[in-house]
């Protein structure tokens, strides 16, 4: 039996990542935030005071990314999300990390019967087999003011403006990029979280689950 995959993509802080852990808690599958291998290539440029538009140097640093890295805290820097979306753009990164990505897929650690990946080239590039894709997305205004919230949780001081402006500027890289560009596979269900808070996009997306997981078998 083939594991079941779920693949969720969508730009930043449409609410991907919370649906996709609620997702796999509640079908007890495995969850991989893909954003956190690109975050990780990043930091380990930025680190070592690289430039995170360098092929050469970014590449290695995606080769050297360990699983152990994926839970620092570090990682959730904007600096580190902006050099994310820059290393992110370069074939050669994509092409280290999809290696460990589509393994994730195929084998879900701790012997789960499948596993979620959240990411933005999910459906289109890393899993375009999976049982279920879902595209979540929100007016850029709206992701602003929820990672300004996130942001003021962790105690960072942000102002709106800049994070819109940032935000723009991400976007604006990941969906027009040549390698495998932010977009919503055709098979994709879209999600539209712009009026809709965490519980009733997971309702949604719980309903898509649910008869995606009953077609695929026991
Ligand atoms: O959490 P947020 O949505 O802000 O960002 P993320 O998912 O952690 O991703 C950070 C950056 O990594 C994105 O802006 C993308 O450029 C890149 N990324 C990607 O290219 N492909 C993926 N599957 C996941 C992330």
């Amino acid at each position: 039996m083939l594991p079941f995959v779920v693949a969720i993509d969508g730009p930043a802080a449409s609410g991907k990542g919370t649906l996709a852990r609620r997702i796999a808690q509640h079908f007890n599958l495995a969850h991989l935030d893909t954003g956190q291998l690109y975050r990780a290539t990043a930091f380990l440029v930025l680190a070592a005071d690289g430039d995170p538009g360098d092929q050469a140097t970014a590449e290695r640093a995606a080769r050297r990314v360990d699983p152990a890295m994926l839970d620092d805290p570090r990682l959730l820097t904007e600096a580190v999300a902006q050099a994310a979306s820059v290393v992110a753009a370069i074939p050669a990164v994509r092409r280290a990390l999809l290696q460990f990505q589509r393994e994730f897929a195929a084998h879900p650690p701790g012997g789960r019967r499948g596993a979620v990946l959240d990411g933005r080239d999910i459906g289109t590039a890393v899993c375009p087999d999976a049982a279920v894709k879902l595209f979540v997305t929100a007016s850029r205004e709206v992701r602003a003011d929820r990672r300004l919230r996130e942001l003021r949780q962790r105690g960072v001081a942000a102002i709106y403006q800049n994070v819109l402006q940032d935000m723009g500027e991400r976007d604006a890289r990941d969906e027009g990029r040549r390698a495998a560009p932010l977009a919503a596979a055709s098979d994709a269900v879209i999600i539209d979280t712009t009026g809709l808070d965490a519980d009733q996009a997971f309702e949604r997306a719980l309903e898509v689950v649910a008869r995606a997981l009953a077609a695929h078998g026991p």
